[in-house]
C-alpha cells in the first residue's frame, strides 16, 4: 500500500486489519472537483459508505462536504472538523431528534422522502423558531441496471417522492412556515457502470425543477446524488469526465448549482482488508482456505454475491489450486471469495481488494468477534486509525442479570 510492505502492517497491527491509501482517497476525490470544475460543484462524501474519523478529516481538509443519514453520521462528521454548512441530510426515516440536532448544527440541505417527514420537519423547526432548508427527493423510475439491493430510484422503492407527486408536494412544502425551498434531490442507485440512468435521471429532474421555477418555486440546487460504480472484477466504470461532459450543458443556463453525493467511488478502490490463512481445508469433498477475516468484517459477497478481487500479498511458487476462500463465522454464506485460483500456505497473507467502501462500515461483531483495526497508509507513513475492538468492548453495555 503505496511505500508501506503490507506484510509490515500485519506485523504492526494484526490482521484482519483495514488498510486505506490516502494517495488514493485525495486522487478520488480531487477527479470530481477536476471533472466537474466548469460547474463548481460541492461534493458530499456518503458518510455511509466509510465513516471512519481521520478518513472524514482527509476529506474535509480537501473542501469534501458530506452526505449523512443519520444523527450519528452527522456527530463522526462533526468530530472529524467537517462544515455543517456543506452537509446534506438524507435517509427516508429522520427522526425529530435528528432533524433538531440537524437544524442546530446548521446543515445545508435535508433531502426530504416523504409527505409526512415534510410535515414533521416544518413543525419540528418552526418549535426551535428556525428554517429548514429543503429539497425533495424525486424518484425519476429509471433503471440504473445495478443489483436489485442497492437500486434506489425505481417507482416502488422505499425511497424519495414519485415522480408525479413532486410538484405538489413542492407546492406544499413553499407554504410551510419552518421551511425554505432550496433544491431539488435524486439517488437513482449504487454501482451505476453506465452513464444513461445518469442523464435520463437528470432530464427529468430538471425539466421538475424548470415546472417548479414556472410555477413560482426557484431552486438554487440540484443534487444528482451518487452512485458511480468501481471497477471489482472486469466493470468498465463511467468516466467522470465523460458525467461532467454529459451535465454541463444540461445544467446550463438553469441557474442551478450541483451537489454530488459519492461514496463508493471516493473510498471503495482505496482500501484492502488484510488478512491470513488460517487453514487450508482441501480433500475431495473441501476445497476451502479458511481465513481469519469474516462476513463480519466484509458482508458485500455474502449479501450481495459481491466479487472483491484476492490476491497473496507475497506471491508463492507452487501450482495454484482452486478453492473458495472463506471466514471462521458460523454460516455457509461466509464466504470472501468463490473459486480462487490461488498457490497458498498456512500463515499467508491475502488482500481482499476494493473493500474501502461499505466493508468497515456495515462491519459487525457476529460471533462475538472483534471488529478489525484500520490503518491509514500515507507515502511511507502508517497510521492506525482505529484500534481493533477488544472483547471487552462487545459487551461494555451488558452485564449478567443479578
Ligand atoms: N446518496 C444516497 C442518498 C445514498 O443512499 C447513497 C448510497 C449514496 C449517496 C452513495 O452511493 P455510492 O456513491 O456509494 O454508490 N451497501 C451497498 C451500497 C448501498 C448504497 C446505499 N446508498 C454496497 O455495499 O454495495
Amino acid at each position: 500500500m503505496e511505500s508501506v510492505p503490507l506484510a509490515e502492517v500485519a506485523q504492526a497491527h494484526g490482521t484482519p486489519c483495514y488498510v486505506y491509501s490516502a494517495a488514493a482517497i485525495r486522487h478520488a476525490y480531487t477527479e470530481f472537483e477536476v471533472a466537474f470544475a466548469t460547474l463548481d460543484p460541492l461534493v458530499c462524501y456518503a458518510v455511509k459508505a466509510n465513516g471512519n474519523l481521520s478518513l472524514l478529516r482527509l476529506l474535509a481538509r480537501l473542501g469534501a462536504g458530506f452526505d449523512i443519514v443519520s444523527g450519528g453520521e452527522l456527530s463522526r462528521v462533526l468530530a472529524a472538523g467537517g462544515d455543517p454548512g456543506k452537509v446534506v441530510f438524507s435517509g427516508v426515516g429522520k427522526s425529530a431528534a435528528e432533524m433538531v440536532q440537524a437544524l442546530r448544527a446548521g446543515v445545508r440541505c435535508f433531502n426530504v422522502e416523504s409527505p409526512a417527514e415534510l410535515r414533521r420537519l416544518s413543525r419540528v423547526a418552526c418549535e426551535l423558531g428556525l428554517q429548514a432548508p429543503v429539497s425533495l427527493r424525486v424518484n425519476p423510475d429509471v433503471d440504473p441496471g445495478t443489483h436489485p439491493y442497492i437500486a434506489t430510484g425505481l417507482k416502488d422503492s422505499k425511497f424519495g417522492v414519485a415522480y408525479d407527486d413532486a410538484f405538489a408536494l413542492y407546492q406544499e412544502a413553499a407554504r410551510l412556515p419552518g421551511l425554505r425551498v432550496v433544491g431539488i434531490d435524486c439517488h437513482i442507485g449504487s454501482q451505476i457502470t453506465d452513464l444513461d440512468p445518469f442523464v435520463a435521471a437528470l432530464e427529468k429532474i430538471l425539466e421538475l425543477a424548470s415546472k417548479l421555477r414556472r410555477g413560482g418555486i426557484p431552486l438554487s440546487h440540484l443534487d444528482l446524488g451518487g452512485g458511480v460504480g468501481i471497477r471489482y472484477r472486469n466493470e468498465t466504470p463511467i468516466a467522470l469526465a465523460d458525467y461532467a461532459r454529459a451535465v454541463a450543458p444540461r445544467l446550463e443556463g438553469s441557474g442551478l448549482g450541483l451537489l454530488l453525493e459519492p461514496g463508493r467511488r471516493i473510498v471503495g478502490n482505496a482500501g484492502l482488508l488484510l488478512t491470513r490463512v488460517e487453514y487450508l481445508k482441501i480433500s475431495p469433498e473441501h476445497r476451502f482456505a479458511v481465513v481469519d477475516a469474516a462476513m463480519n468484517d466484509l458482508i458485500r459477497p455474502s449479501l450481495y454475491e459481491a466479487w472483491h478481487e484476492i490476491v497473496p500479498v507475497r506471491e508463492r511458487q507452487g501450482a495454484p489450486s482452486v478453492l473458495d476462500v472463506v471466514g471462521p463465522v458460523c454460516e455457509t454464506g461466509d464466504i470472501l471469495g468463490r473459486g480462487r485460483s490461488l498457490a497458498l500456505a498456512e500463515g499467508d497473507l491475502l488482500a481482499i481488494l476494493s473493500a474501502g467502501a461499505y466493508g468497515a462500515s456495515m462491519g459487525s461483531n457476529y460471533n462475538a468477534r472483534p471488529r478489525p483495526a484500520e490503518i491509514l497508509v500515507d507515502g511511507q507513513a502508517m497510521q492506525l486509525i482505529r484500534r481493533r475492538e477488544t472483547v471487552e468492548d462487545l459487551f461494555r453495555n451488558e452485564w449478567p442479570m443479578p
